[in-house]
């Protein structure tokens, strides 16, 4: 087992080994959600303060099933009820919080670097569950965990991602992820979405889906962030829809045996039409099922693994 990390702020500094170290670590943890009694008592006595300042459903509840799963204790933080709307800052909250001792923060923030920036005042391990455009770790390790277990092996895979890539901290670390592993990894979507920096990640770059998708093993479709869009990205919704939807009519150019992904949440009808988001080959719940697994991986690795004492 090698995972020598204090903190998961980010796939770009894991090696190959410590993100295999995570998909087998989870592997062994998926058996405990089988069990008529889905708790073990790994972690009994650590705390973690789930500290989300932006909206989630799938990554807010999983870390807090996976964490009752392994036995910690687990506080959720809200912005909206919290004393941030008095105007307290993201420093005081945090120290504030802090001061009742618990052992790891888990922290979404709509500010890239967030996560990194509270490394810098705390002494419990702190966990990007998604900062800004930057990263979101847990997302990657559960895709490429979802991706094995489809697909076995990511070598010579090729894995198209398309849609809103500039705003996409899910393509970010993706990119890391799946290239450590050895898959291809393929970018597409409208110029004004995918900037030419994304070339120096090391991935191949396409503005055309019908042709990225000839061959592709995984699709993998990202959502429209209007709510992160000063100005206007595209025409409209039915341009977009249009050239980069992901229909069944498209899909036939993928490799016969090609799965469909996405991190959620959808836009039905905007970059995946309905009857492929609910199709056979859509892993979409999968993923979902399997970050319960990936975030009782990583709480493990950072509270209770081996060599902890070494990586503190
Ligand atoms: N994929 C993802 O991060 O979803 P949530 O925003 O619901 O957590």
């Amino acid at each position: 087992m090698e995972f020598h990390q204090k903190h998961l702020l980010g796939i770009e500094q894991l090696s190959p080994v410590e993100i295999l170290t995570v998909l087998d670590t989870a592997e062994s943890m998926a058996e405990i959600s089988t069990r008529e009694v889905k708790k073990v008592p790994t972690l009994r006595g650590k705390i973690i303060l789930n500290l989300f300042f932006e909206a989630s459903t799938r990554t807010r509840s999983s870390f807090e099933l996976a964490a009752k799963r392994l036995s910690a204790d687990i506080v959720n933080f809200s912005q909206t009820t919290s004393a941030v709307v008095k105007g307290e800052s993201l420093k005081d909250t945090v120290l504030t919080l802090e001061a009742m001792n618990p052992d790891a923060l888990v922290i979404r923030h709509s500010a890239s670097g967030a996560a990194r920036y509270l490394t810098t005042f705390c002494r419990s391990h702190v966990i990007n569950a998604g900062d800004g455009s930057h990263e979101h770790p847990t997302q990657a390790l559960l895709d490429a965990y979802t991706i094995r277990q489809e697909k076995k092996s990511f070598k010579g895979l090729k894995v198209v991602i398309t849609g809103d890539i500039l705003h996409s901290r899910v393509a970010r670390s993706n990119i890391f992820c799946l290239q450590k592993l050895g898959a291809r990894v393929v970018l597409c979507g409208p110029p004004t979405l995918l900037p030419d920096e994304f070339k120096s990640f090391g991935p191949d770059i396409s503005y055309d889906f019908d042709r990225a998708l000839e061959d592709a093993d995984v699709v993998m479709m990202l959502r429209i962030q209007l709510e992160r869009m000063q100005k206007n990205f595209f025409p409209s919704l039915r341009e977009y829809r249009n050239l980069y939807c992901l229909t069944p009519e498209r899909f036939q150019r993928a490799n016969k045996n090609a799965i469909i992904m996405h991190p959620g949440p959808i836009n039905r009808g905007v970059e995946i039409s309905a009857d492929m988001a609910d199709s056979a080959k859509s892993v979409i719940l999968k993923q979902v099922e399997n970050g319960v697994s990936v975030r009782m991986a990583v709480l493990y690795l950072l509270l209770g693994g081996k060599d902890r004492e070494a990586a503190d």
